[in-house]
Formats: C-alpha cells, sequence, structure tokens
C-alpha cells in the first residue's frame, strides 16, 4: 500500500508519500544528515536509492542533548565545506531529533535551501517531519530557537519501524491517539480495534495520522489557533519533563501521561465523561505508555506551566477534548479547578 497526502498551505505544496521507499532523484548536490544508530541501520539502503550528481553526508551525535547550536554548526560546516548552494537540498534521515535539527539548519544556510524528511521514528513519521516546526533547544528551554520551514517532500517507510525499540514506538503511538482523542472518534475506534503490531494496520494509522495533520497543518501553518490542539497533554508534559531532567520519561510517555492530566481535567470541567478518560487511559495503557505522575508540590508544579511556549505570557493554555474526536483551547481555567485537579496526582 502507498499513499501519497498533499500538504497545501498558502505560499507552498508538498507531498508525504507513505509506502516502501522508491527512487529518490535530485538535480542538484545533496547533504545527508544523520546520526550514526539511524546511519548504521539505514544509509545504504538510502544511497543506493539516491540519484544526484553529488552526494554527501554529515552525521551528527544521536540524542535530544545533542539537539543544539553546536550540531546546527556543525551541518552547516559541512554544507560549506561541501560547497553547497542555493539549489541544493538537505535530506534528514532521522527521528525528530534529526528532522527539527535539519529543518531548521536547511532554514537559515544561505537564507534558505530545500530540505527532504525522510523519518525513521514512529513519532516523527506521524507528526514532526510534517508541518514545518523546525528548531534546537537551549539552556531557556526546548525548540525555544527555530523557524517554520516546510520541506519539499516527506518519504514515510513504515518497514524502518522494524528496528524501532518498543519504548519508541510507543511514544509514538501516544501521538497517535492524541490526533485520534482530539480530532476523530472514528480513528480512535480503530486503534482500540487494531493492534499496531500488524504492517497492514500500522500502514493504515500511519495515513490516518499524517491525513489529520494534514488538515490541521493546512488550516492553520503558524498556530494561530486549531494548530495549538496539537499540544493535547503537552503542557502537562513539559512540567514532568522538566522535573524529571529530560532523562526519565521519553516524550511520547512524558504526554501519555499529560493526555491523562487534562482529561482528568477536561472531567472536572463537565466537558469528557469519566468513561471516555478511561478507555482513552486503557488505549494508552494497552501499549504500556505510563498515564500517572506522583506530584511532590503541585503549587510547584502549577508555577512551571508558564515555562511553555504557549503561556509565557502569562495566562495557561489548556488543550480540553470535548469528548472523543473533538477538542477545544482553554485560558481561563480557574487555579483552583487545576490545583485540585492536579492533587489528585499528589504523591502520598
Ligand atoms: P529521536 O529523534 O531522538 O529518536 C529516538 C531514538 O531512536 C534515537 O536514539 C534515534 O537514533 C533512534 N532511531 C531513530 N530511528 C530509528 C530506527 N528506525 N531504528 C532504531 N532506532 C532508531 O526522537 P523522536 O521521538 O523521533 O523525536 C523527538 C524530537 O522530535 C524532539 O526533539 C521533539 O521536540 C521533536 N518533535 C518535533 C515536532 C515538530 O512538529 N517539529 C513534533 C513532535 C516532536
Ligand atoms: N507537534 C505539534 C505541531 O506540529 O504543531
Amino acid at each position: 500500500m502507498t499513499e501519497t497526502l498533499l500538504i497545501q498551505i498558502p505560499h507552498t505544496a508538498y507531498p508525504v508519500h507513505i509506502g516502501s521507499l522508491g527512487a529518490l532523484n535530485f538535480k542538484h548536490k545533496v547533504l545527508i544528515v544523520s546520526n550514526p544508530k539511524v546511519a548504521g541501520l539505514y544509509l545504504k539502503q538510502i544511497l543506493s536509492l539516491l540519484k544526484a550528481p553529488e552526494v554527501y553526508v554529515c552525521i551528527v551525535p544521536d540524542g535530544e542533548s545533542y539537539k543544539n547550536m553546536q550540531s546546527i554548526e556543525y551541518i552547516l560546516e559541512c554544507a560549506f565545506s561541501h560547497r553547497l548552494d542555493r539549489k541544493s537540498t538537505m535530506i534528514a534521515l532521522g527521528g525528530g531529533v534529526i528532522g527539527d535539527m535539519v529543518g531548521f539548519a536547511s532554514g537559515i544556510y544561505q537564507r534558505g535551501i530545500d530540505f527532504v524528511q525522510i523519518p525513521t521514528t514512529l513519532l516523527a513519521q506521524v507528526d514532526a517531519s510534517v508541518g514545518g516546526k523546525t528548531g534546537i533547544n537551549n539552556a531557556f528551554g526546548k525548540n525555544l530557537i527555530g523557524l517554520f520551514h516546510q520541506p519539499k517532500a516527506v518519504y514515510i517507510d513504515p518497514a524502518v519501524l522494524d528496528t524501532l525499540p518498543p519504548r519508541e514506538f510507543g511514544a509514538g503511538v501516544a501521538e497517535m491517539i492524541k490526533m485520534a482523542v482530539c480530532f476523530d472518534a472514528q480513528f480512535f475506534a480503530f486503534l482500540q480495534k487494531h493492534r499496531l503490531d500488524s504492517i497492514k494496520h500500522l500502514t493504515q494509522a500511519i495515513i490516518k495520522s499524517v491525513a489529520i495533520k494534514a488538515r490541521i497543518v493546512n488550516a492553520d501553518e503558524k498556530e494561530s489557533g486549531i494548530r495549538a490542539a496539537l499540544n493535547y497533554g503537552h503542557t502537562f508534559a513539559h512540567v514532568i519533563e522538566h522535573l524529571t531532567h529530560y532523562t526519565h520519561f521519553l516524550h511520547g510517555e512524558a504526554v501519555s501521561i499529560g493526555i491523562c492530566m487534562a482529561n482528568a481535567l477536561a472531567c472536572a470541567l463537565g466537558l469528557l465523561e469519566e468513561k471516555q478518560a478511561q478507555d482513552i487511559r486503557a488505549l494508552l495503557e494497552s501499549y504500556n505508555l505510563p498515564t500517572s505522575f506522583a506530584i511532590k508540590d503541585v503549587e510547584a508544579f502549577y508555577e512551571k506551566f508558564f515555562l511553555d511556549k504557549k503561556s509565557m505570557d502569562s495566562k495557561i493554555m489548556f488543550v480540553l477534548p470535548r469528548g472523543i474526536g473533538d477538542v477545544c483551547l482553554r485560558e481561563d481555567v480557574p487555579k483552583e479547578i487545576v490545583l485540585k485537579v492536579l492533587s489528585h496526582f499528589k504523591q502520598s
């Protein structure tokens, strides 16, 4: 099964191909950027599919802790030393870390050149590689430096997920469940019915997730409205990741807990039924995703919401499901209600 979806935003459009990787043809120079792990697994295959006048490879260290300016400078140095010009293309071969960095580096190299995404984690396939958010971390927080720079094309091959560790797979499933709860009740029912251990169901679920993301990005590229709903669970997840120093949970795992916290708040506000919250929790847990976190200090947890980019101007933006398949953005939730909900997660 191969499917091509189109991302259509005001100034550009690009295809997202989902299925077995085929020939990759470029008329000008290409720089593939990857990390040692992914390059060890897939670089040979990509090189065999690639046709371009000149092909160069740039390897950066693996991990979120290298998603920083130093790696960007290294990627830019590779580009300069191989004399990439404005017609050249960078290829991101890897998970969301590589994709976000290559998107950023290509966006600033000579005021912006093309890049292509070949995402190799489930999270990157269903979320990070589509939509043009790029960036890096710094001492002030995650993804605070970056730009919107849309890829020229995205090539998603579900077969590369065969080598992905189970926890990384689960982290991607959390993002799929996020999309289903917010935007598509039928997709949620599909995920309840079908395990994603068959390539057929996995591919269908990736196609569905990308179609949802395409719809949202097409409607709101720069996140002035509905795109913020893709941050369902993230307001809480960012605090949990910060409190655990980004080492204990994978991002998707923190999102899974964040989804359950957002659901508890949505239930308290009468937006979601307890039974629906239980169904979402059960689906997350069926992929061994964590759904609880012992909060030591509820007030301190609340204050950390202001670290989030979306809450920096002193109002906290909560993304709350209104049943399954619908979502709302709320900046008016009284602090007392949030504290009461958080206290249910308090360490005893
Ligand atoms: P990651 O890129 O760190 O990949 C996770 C691990 O899996 C790494 O060790 C990587 O080398 C390895 N890996 C990758 N593909 C593999 C494969 N096929 N087989 C075996 N191992 C493989 O993490 P991620 O979860 O893909 O991405 C997280 C990043 O994505 C974060 O930095 C986050 O901020 C970003 N993100 C961006 C967006 C966006 O819209 N731009 C959306 C969500 C997340
Ligand atoms: N992952 C959130 C977004 O792309 O907007």
